[in-house]
């Protein structure tokens, strides 16, 4: 990896890797290592995944990964809301991709329930969620908008202290329109947050974002800021 490069007043460490395949494999280990961490500690690892392509790869990995499996508890961070099982439902891209291949218990998968449509998924998400305890870490991406997880930006994101855990969103600006996510608040409360970004489209949302613009991202803010794993072209400016 090259060298981190840290904008400590924003509590983000910007982690370049060279190219998608060095992200994919950084990523791999940091979840690998989160997880075998918590576990000795804590006996117990609570994972929030994210949607999106980027991580698609990092899960595949993972289904190979000699992990202790029965001790990890996988939930959500945002979801869209159609049937369980239909194919833009990031539940079924990571069950299809990883978790319907290894030993872990049904009932420690925790899949956002949008077949119940927003308003009733979000109140009882933030009823899955009431004894859970902050996060060991939570997996983000970033889009071209700076949304990440379903935050959008022009939206609400539920980042003030009485920010209720999840929210149902019913505009989002990118399909599909209905949606439910965990809120600001809630992703941030976690050991540890891994954004992971590659793709030119995400130029622009990444100066914003290293220029100090309010967005979504820049929402999320665990006490012990964020990590970013970002190809590097996107951290130089264009030629
Ligand atoms: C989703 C997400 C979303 C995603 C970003 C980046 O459910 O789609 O959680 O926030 O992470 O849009 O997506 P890409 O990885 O596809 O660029």
């Amino acid at each position: 990896m090259a060298d981190r490069l840290l904008d400590s007043d924003l509590g983000v460490r910007w982690l370049p890797v060279a190219d998608g395949d060095e992200l994919q494999r950084t990523a791999y280990l940091r979840i690998l290592d989160a997880a075998e961490r918590a576990i000795r500690e804590r006996g117990n690892f609570i994972i929030v995944l994210s949607g999106g392509n980027t991580p698609r790869g990092v899960y595949r990995m993972l289904r190979d990964a000699h992990a202790d499996w029965a001790s990890c508890n996988v939930y959500f961070g945002d979801e869209r809301c159609v049937p369980a099982g239909k194919g833009e439902r990031n539940s079924t891209m990571a069950a299809d991709v990883w978790l319907a291949h290894v030993p872990i218990p049904k009932d420690r998968v925790h899949p956002i329930p949008g077949e119940l449509g927003a308003n009733a998924a979000a109140l009882e998400y933030a009823a899955t969620l009431r004894t859970v305890g902050d996060f060991d870490l939570v997996l983000l991406g970033l889009g071209e908008d700076g949304h990440t997880a379903s935050l959008f930006p022009n939206h609400e994101w539920g980042s003030g202290p009485d920010a209720p855990d999840v929210l149902a969103i019913f505009d989002a600006p990118k399909p599909l329109p209905q949606r439910v996510s965990m809120s600001a608040a809630r992703l941030s409360r976690a050991r540890e947050v891994l954004f992971l970004i590659a793709g030119e489209s995400k130029r622009d949302a990444i100066s914003q974002w290293r220029s100090g613009a309010n967005l979504p991202a820049t929402a999320i803010q665990p006490n012990a800021g964020v990590d970013v794993l970002i190809t590097s072209a996107l951290l130089q400016h264009r030629a």
